[in-house]
């Protein structure tokens, strides 16, 4: 085969991977996400999941129904975009924690131009702090914060979390420190069941909670 038509071939399959990231449309919200999450596609700087990571969150909220999620780690507003999506979709909405006011700013601004803001409410502050003050019953959590404070996040957000719902966990693939412990300790517990995302390149750790304590 000439060298062009190899080079057509792989333009058109990564075009193709990255069209297959995207949910099927349904409305004009889902239009406008879309169109930002396309633009922006290269623009995420900030330590944020990648696109296919975005979507593992999006299915996981949609197919379980999940409506009040907590995200410890905003950055920018990557995964909380993907998430907020599908919220939209179930009637749900987003608490999400960032420390750093430069990207809670941002954050806030990229919710506002994705469409998304009215599903999110982003907090501004230490999540250390904030994440065991938080009021009320959630349903899924997704951590992505200081990794040697996964197993203190998952310690205070237990309590608040309903059965059925899911703790997850970005990046458990790195040796952070941290990372190892907080495995060990949530695979310890009988009444959570845990497994690792292998679609997702950082690793995604999945706690469901299966009974109260
Ligand atoms: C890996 S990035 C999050 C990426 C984001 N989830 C995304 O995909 O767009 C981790 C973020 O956690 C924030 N962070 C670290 N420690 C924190 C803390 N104690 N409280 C709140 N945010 C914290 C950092 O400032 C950083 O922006």
């Amino acid at each position: 085969m000439k060298l062009k038509y190899v080079i057509l071939l792989i333009f058109g399959l990564l075009i193709f991977e990255a069209q297959a990231q995207f949910p099927e449309l349904e409305n004009r919200l889902d239009r406008k996400i879309k169109a930002f999450l396309e633009e922006n596609a290269n623009n995420w700087r900030d330590m944020n999941v990648s696109l296919s990571d975005g979507r593992v969150l999006y299915d996981l909220i949609l197919e379980n129904n999940y409506t009040a999620a907590v995200e410890i780690g905003t950055s920018t507003g990557h995964s909380a975009i993907w998430m907020a999506w599908a919220l939209s979709k179930t009637g749900g909405k987003l608490i999400t924690i960032e420390i750093d006011k430069v990207r809670y700013l941002k954050a806030k601004a990229n919710f506002k131009n994705a469409g998304v803001e009215e599903f999110i409410d982003a907090r501004l502050g230490d999540a250390h702090e904030l994440v065991p003050n938080l009021e009320g019953k959630y349903d899924f959590v997704f951590s992505d914060a200081d990794k040697y404070w996964y197993k203190n996040y998952f310690i205070a957000m237990d309590p608040k979390l309903e059965v059925g719902g899911c703790f997850t966990a970005h990046n458990t693939s790195m040796r952070a420190h941290g990372i190892r412990e907080f495995l060990d300790y949530v695979e310890s517990l009988d009444h959570y069941k845990t497994t690792i995302n292998r679609q997702s390149r950082s690793g995604i750790s999945l706690s469901y909670k299966i009974a109260e304590k």
